[in-house]
């Protein structure tokens, strides 16, 4: 599906990891719960909301004399009467409920709460659909880092551990993992689990003729894949700090751009989107602070991939290929999307032209964990976690201080995933290549970290080797904290 038909969904790769701690049923549900879907902030009018009032409001709230005196005919009409309050109340009132026969399933009914706070989205609908401007892309000025510049790349390298805030939400304890994977790229990727993952990858590229540095943003959120390239255009210093932006490299600030400041061992990676120029100019979408730790493990990669060298890892002579986003939309980024769950990550990316896919970044790995889930556990949410030390002692409960991991043992992390559809395994992508400790956690408390209560195993230490694609099966998760 192209681009044009996914104009109503949230491209913000929204991770509500922490938040969507609730616990589903397998039997009944699919891999995305209703619940979930409800909750995302892709709740259109078109697709959602016109359906139910069409099905259960129209018969009476329609024509010359309707019931109430008001009618529920168009976009218009609906969200007056969300904004108001009354719809809200009314569908939710047991003893006075609309439609007067019975309230609706509670589904139904959160879908026009997630409708509100999703912002009345009502794109898609060709009724509403916005006119589209024709798109002039601004003239971009790649920093040439033959001449300066070139240092991002090396200052980029380490274990990045802080907190973040993805979106408005606070996300206490997050961590990016940069290493090189070839003599001039340096990757990262948050492997969230069921919702998806989110990578940036940083590389020297000659851009129409000049060698700059380019970011490739991206991952595979709810089946719908996404990577966006980015341009360096501007390096300054900022009295003991300095930062680096990268802008859209087709569309420019005015679409997308993020910013990395860096003082002394400190980062803060910010990004601001704007929905592909559809909201606005763009507003903070992502603000990451963290601390450089453990920096052997970007030291050894370093070393392993003869990093750093002022190489160009990709040519792009000509600029990249414009995207195809369907008949009528114009392009405003170099933004490639697809929309398939059923279709793998590589398919994905060749459907929708990605100028640089998974099978051509270098160096880097799958792992595929797999656990077993008893009866007990088939509905709780599971945590897997890849860390640098094991999280476990030898009797598989967690090292523990106050009924939490001690900070050391958790700084450790490298990679957590938050799997809530009841899979019994996940697997790693774009992963780096090394040595792991592989633990699966029930998060029985629904706290989002491995905690007393939860449900744990002895880590499984594992080594990764580079291009392979390495399997781990887990011992039973049934150690109580
Ligand atoms: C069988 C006819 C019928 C159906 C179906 C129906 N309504 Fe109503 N609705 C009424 C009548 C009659 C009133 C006015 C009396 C009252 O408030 O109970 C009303 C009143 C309301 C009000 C209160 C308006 C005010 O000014 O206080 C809201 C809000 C409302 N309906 C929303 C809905 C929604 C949303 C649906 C569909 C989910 C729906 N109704 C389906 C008959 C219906």
């Amino acid at each position: 599906m192209k681009y044009s038909n996914l104009l109503d969904r949230s491209l913000a790769v929204p991770f509500a990891i922490v938040a969507s701690a609730s616990v589903v049923a397998c039997t009944s549900t699919g891999p995305q719960s209703p619940e979930q879907g409800a909750a995302a902030a892709e709740v259109s009018y078109t697709n959602d909301i016109r359906p139910i009032v069409s099905n259960y409001c129209a018969t009476c709230h329609h024509g010359d004399d309707p019931d109430g005196d008001f009618v529920l005919d168009t976009y218009e009409d609906v969200r007056g009467m969300v904004e108001s309050g009354e719809l809200l109340a009314r569908i939710n009132d047991e003893r006075d409920p609309m439609p007067p026969a019975g309230m609706m399933s509670q589904r139904q009914r959160d879908l026009f709460r997630a409708w509100q706070d999703g912002g009345y989205l009502n794109v898609g609908d060709p009724a509403f659909a916005p006119e589209h401007e024709p798109f002039e892309p601004p003239l971009i000025t790649p920093v040439d880092v033959t001449k300066h510049g070139f240092d991002l790349l090396e200052r980029l390298q380490g274990h990045w551990v802080g907190k973040m805030n993805l979106m408005g939400q606070d996300m206490p304890w997050f961590a990016w993992d940069y290493r090189a994977i070839a003599p001039s790229h340096v990757h990262a990727i948050f492997e969230g689990g069921t919702l998806g993952n989110l990578f940036t990858s940083f590389f020297v590229a000659d851009l129409r003729g000049t060698r700059t540095i380019m970011a490739r943003n991206g991952g595979l959120l709810n089946g719908i894949y996404r990577t966006s390239y980015f341009v360096l255009d501007r390096v300054q210093k900022n009295g003991k700090s300095t930062e680096y932006r990268l802008v859209d490299a087709y569309g420019g600030e005015g679409i997308m751009w993020m910013n990395l400041a860096f003082t002394g061992e400190s980062l803060v990676f910010t990004s601001h989107t704007s929905r592909l120029g559809l909201a606005g100019p763009p507003k903070r979408h992502m603000r990451f602070e963290g601390r450089r730790m453990h920096p052997e493990l970007a030291r050894s990669a370093a070393k392993a991939v003869g990093f750093p060298a002022l190489d160009a890892a990709y040519d792009f002579a000509d600029g990249l290929p414009l995207p195809d986003w369907g008949a009528g939309v114009p392009v405003t980024s170099y933004s490639y999307i697809w929309e398939d769950k059923d279709l793998s990550v590589l398919s994905l990316a060749k459907l929708c032209g990605d100028p640089i896919r998974i099978d051509q970044m270098p160096y880097l790995a799958t792992l595929r964990v797999e656990f077993e889930r008893g009866a007990r556990l088939r509905d709780m949410p599971m945590e897997i976690y890849l860390s640098r030390s094991p999280l476990t002692a030898a009797d598989g409960k967690f090292l523990m201080r106050h009924g939490y991991p001690s900070t050391a043992t958790f700084d450790g992390v490298l990679m957590f995933s938050r799997l809530t559809a009841c899979e019994t395994e996940m697997t790693f992508t774009y992963l780096h290549p090394g040595t792991y400790y592989v633990t699966a956690v029930c998060d029985k408390n629904g706290d989002g970290y491995p905690s007393a209560g939860d449900l744990s195993h002895k880590s499984v230490k594992i080594e990764v080797l580079p291009r392979s694609a390495g399997e781990v099966r887990l011992p039973a998760v049934d150690v109580q904290n």
